[in-house]
């Protein structure tokens, strides 16, 4: 059966909230799906012209908090309103904190945010590159220092069925499960 490209299913897709300040200091955050790691120390996402793609011209800076099974409503929400008409911080009740790296806000409903410096933002191409100087994480989600994926339960964006979705169990080891075919 063919599909209309518009439909087409590319997954996983992520759920990242972009924290930014604007010019009087006022917090925003927006949710984006289409977002990837691009290196060790670096995130590429791919946006149209929203209040937060203004918000980073002015501070070359973000923040990306990864949303959670715990924070679905107010993820949701940061995607279908703009910091344009409302404080959507405010609005949702969140609280926010100057991250000590970079002149942007963590939001701390959000176990695991990164602090990024903006190496690219591109109006024509809606593609930002930024570095990523620092990462907070909460100790609830943390098992012998590392990051817990179970306790975190971050959530993906399923495009097919317009829904959020926890991660599945382990089904593999990677780097690993395939040398058993290398010679
Ligand atoms: C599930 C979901 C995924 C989204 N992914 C993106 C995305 O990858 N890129 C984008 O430009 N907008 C995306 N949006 C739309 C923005 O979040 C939305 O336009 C938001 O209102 C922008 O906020 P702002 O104007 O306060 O910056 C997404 C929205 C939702 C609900």
């Amino acid at each position: 059966m063919e599909f209309s490209a518009k439909n087409a299913v590319i997954m996983p897709e992520g759920v990242f909230i972009i924290g930014t300040y604007d010019e009087n200091g006022i917090p925003n955050a927006m949710n984006a799906a289409w977002g990837i790691q691009s290196d060790y120390e670096e995130i590429t996402l791919f946006l149209g012209k929203h209040k937060t793609t203004e918000n980073i011209k002015k501070t070359k800076a973000f923040t990306v908090a990864m949303a959670t099974k715990d924070t679905v409503v107010i993820s949701d929400y940061f995607g279908v309103e703009t910091g344009n008409r409302v404080n959507k911080i405010q609005k949702a009740g969140c609280h926010v904190h100057r991250s000590a790296h970079v002149n942007a806000p963590v939001i701390e409903e959000y176990p695991l945010t990164l602090e990024c410096e903006c190496t690219g933002w591109d109006d024509n191409t809606g593609i930002l590159v930024g570095r990523i100087v620092s990462q907070q994480a909460d100790e609830s989600i943390l098992t012998d220092g590392k990051v817990d994926i179970d306790k975190m339960q971050p959530i993906l964006f399923d495009m097919a069925s317009g829904s959020y979705r926890t991660f599945g169990p382990v089904v593999g080891k990677a780097f690993h499960d395939g040398l058993k075919l290398k010679d």
